[in-house]
């Protein structure tokens, strides 16, 4: 079976992880072709740690060495990427989903007129699985509520403009309640998971967001709360953090890894 040629957008904590897991887990049935970051020496430093030549300094070039293109670099750039790639006749999977919202149905037909497909880890969420059944019949009810600690929203200008430092608050306080397209809008780096749910339920005007930050939380918290046709699906996960970026979850990098499992296995298991 001929391997599948997988390049990298992004050499931080998912991306390095998932370049190992290609290197070293798949290698029956990928190979790692390309590394990109905008940070050339974030490439050169994770290709020197495989011991392959493959940093290159162009996204263009990692496309054409791929032909799989995993983005693992930022919701600013995750569409465009998944553009470039699918023109050129990529399958491309994407881990800054936030960056997908509004743009989906776009990305849809480009990969239909390309002959392409578009691959989006469940991230470090539970039950899409079980979201995506339900949306078969109808769903009439989506809510995600999302808590971490305070130190998870360093950084975010809504929360910062609006509560001013987060670092002496004692009780739980919600930062924000409202639809996913506007969650997704305020916490860019915060919540992929909202839009995950969105694209696999009832999209993001209907999707109901609540982020908490909470100084007793120490995992990243996700509850979904579904309301359907076929019956009640309530998910809770409790995630561990990356040892490389606290504001990623573990589970996110294993949900990718288990997307590219997914790919490589002639049986697809789950939903
Ligand atoms: N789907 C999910 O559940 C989920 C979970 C966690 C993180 N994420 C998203 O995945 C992405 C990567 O997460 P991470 O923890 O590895 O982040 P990270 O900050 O550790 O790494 C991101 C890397 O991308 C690089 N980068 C930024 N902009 C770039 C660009 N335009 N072109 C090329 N490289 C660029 C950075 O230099 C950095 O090395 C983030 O956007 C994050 O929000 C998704």
């Amino acid at each position: 079976m001929k391997k599948i040629r997988v390049g990298i957008v992004g050499c931080g904590a998912i991306g390095t992880s998932l370049a190992k897991a290609v290197a070293r887990d798949f290698s029956k049935g990928a190979r790692l072709s390309a590394l990109y970051d905008i940070n050339l020496k974030k490439t050169k430093d994770l290709s020197r740690v495989l011991a392959r030549n493959i940093a290159v300094s162009k996204l263009s070039q990692l496309i054409s060495k791929s032909d799989l293109v995993i983005e693992a670099a930022s919701a600013k750039v995750s569409a465009d990427i998944a553009y470039a790639a699918l023109n050129s006749r990529r399958d491309v999977m994407v881990m800054s989903v936030g960056g997908l919202v509004g743009k989906i149905d776009k990305i849809k037909s480009l990969a239909v007129k390309m002959g392409r497909k578009v691959y989006i880890p469940s991230g470090a969420i539970s039950g899409i699985d079980a979201v995506k059944a339900a949306r078969m019949g109808r769903i009439k009810k989506a809510t995600l509520t999302t808590t971490k600690n305070p130190l998870a929203f360093k950084g975010v200008k809504y929360v910062e403009d609006k509560f001013g430092s987060l670092r002496n608050i004692k009780k739980p306080l919600v930062l924000f309640s409202g639809p996913a397209l506007k969650a997704v809008k305020y916490f860019p780096q915060n919540i992929n998971v909202a839009a995950v749910l969105s694209l696999a339920g009832v999209g993001a005007a209907k999707t109901i967001v609540k982020i908490i930050a909470s100084p007793k939380v120490k995992k990243n918290i996700h509850e979904i709360n579904i309301i359907a046709e076929a019956g009640d699906i309530f998910t809770r996960t409790e995630n561990i953090l990356h040892p490389d970026n606290p504001k990623t979850s573990f589970l996110a990098v294993l949900s990718a890894k288990a997307v590219l499992n997914q790919i490589l296995e002639p049986v697809k298991i789950g939903t």
